[in-house]
């Protein structure tokens, strides 16, 4: 253990299930002594976690991709952190790694937990945050989602939702790396200027305008080829009803409906589906796991090369976790959201 670790963990266990917004009080946010390691053991001291909308799925008491976090349990969150004091020979003091390292700021890995922790690589141009997103998990979502089940071909015309968070600015920059039309569909002026003046999106659309469809209409004369979906309900609907024969809708997210108890915002009507013959897949990141070395060091040299611009909303301090997490449902964020939980 080097000088500076604490004897402390700061930790926060699921308290209640929220009904709708993530509050602090759906936890205990308590202190733990790290327990001294054992053979085969590593202790990661966390230092950038991530904020993503499904920590609110994983609050919730329904079927889904991994089981929910049980009440008592520590909150369930990937993460960046490097290594504090290993027993394990695959890692060394000062490593870098992602994984699911939890709301806290020690992550206790047990010779079975170490198998799933990634060592981070160094790459020249890439900071460390980034690992957290443009090349990490939400990176990785955009290039398989795109690239995986989008099949793009030039030309043709890639409508994302949410597309000024921490998916859709890659997917869009991915698209114009691979000769589509981009269109983003974004909330406020400001995350719409992003787009189009500084990742080189060919429309954005601000669906809080009141004349948000007729714009996208607009912007899309010949139809939608790829709608990469993050948000279901109207906006899922309006993008829908635009796209082509044998275009293909890439179900990466449904956010608008992570807060809501009736399931109103995730329905379509399917005869369109039909009559056009869209595909329409369903995804899970993890669903690729074998390709992230692939990914990720494609993702690195993009963005190294500046082809792929990133931006991070970084939150200082663990305990403003679940208050940081309803950035994601308010639009508080551009690009990544991470909480910064100790010093690189
Ligand atoms: N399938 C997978 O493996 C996978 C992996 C990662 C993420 N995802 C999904 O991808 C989507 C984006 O995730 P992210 O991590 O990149 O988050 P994000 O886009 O960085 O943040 C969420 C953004 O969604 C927008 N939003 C929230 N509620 C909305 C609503 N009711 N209507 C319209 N827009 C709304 C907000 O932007 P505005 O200001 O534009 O409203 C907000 O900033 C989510 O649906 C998430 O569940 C899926």
């Amino acid at each position: 253990m080097t000088s500076t670790t604490k004897t402390k963990n700061r930790q926060f266990r699921l308290k209640t299930r929220p009904v709708e917004r993530v509050s602090p009080d759906n936890f205990d946010f308590r202190e733990e002594d790290i327990p001294e390691l054992g053979g085969n053991e590593v202790l990661v001291r966390v230092v950038y976690l991530s904020l993503d909308p499904t920590n609110r799925i994983w609050m919730s008491d329904v079927d889904q991709y991994m089981p929910p976090v049980q009440i008592g349990e520590v909150m369930r969150g990937l993460g960046i952190g490097k290594v504090e004091k290993s027993n394990n020979p695959n890692f060394k003091e000062g490593d870098y790694v992602s994984g699911l390292l939890g709301w806290q700021d020690y992550y206790h890995a047990d010779e079975a937990e170490s198998k799933s922790l990634a060592k981070l690589p160094n790459v020249a141009g890439v900071p460390l945050q980034v690992f957290g997103g443009a090349a990490g998990m939400t990176g990785l979502t955009a290039y398989f989602g795109l690239l995986e089940l989008g099949s793009p071909k030039e030309g043709e015309t890639l409508v994302v939702s949410a597309a000024a968070g921490a998916v859709g600015s890659i997917v869009g920059q991915l698209g114009k790396i691979h000769g589509l039309r981009v269109v983003g569909i974004a909330g406020g002026e400001e995350k719409c200027n992003w787009l189009t003046k500084e990742l080189g999106f060919d429309a954005a659309i601000d669906y809080k305008n009141s004349n948000w469809k007729k714009q996208l209409e607009a912007a899309t004369p010949n139809g939608v080829d790829i709608n990469f979906e993050n948000v279901g309900g109207e906006i899922m609907e309006a993008v829908y009803d635009r796209m082509n024969l044998f275009s293909r809708m890439v179900l990466c997210g449904l956010i608008s409906g992570y807060n809501e108890t009736d399931d109103s915002k995730t329905r379509l009507p399917l005869a369109k589906a039909l009559m056009k013959r869209i595909r329409i897949q369903g995804f899970i990141v993890m669903d690729f796991a074998e390709k992230n070395v692939e990914a990720i060091t494609k993702l690195a040299g993009w963005i190294a090369q500046g082809k792929i611009k990133h931006r991070e909303t970084i939150v200082d301090g663990l305990e403003n976790a679940p208050t940081a997490l309803n950035k994601l449902f308010d639009g508080g964020n551009v690009g990544k959201l991470l909480i910064k939980v100790s010093e690189p």
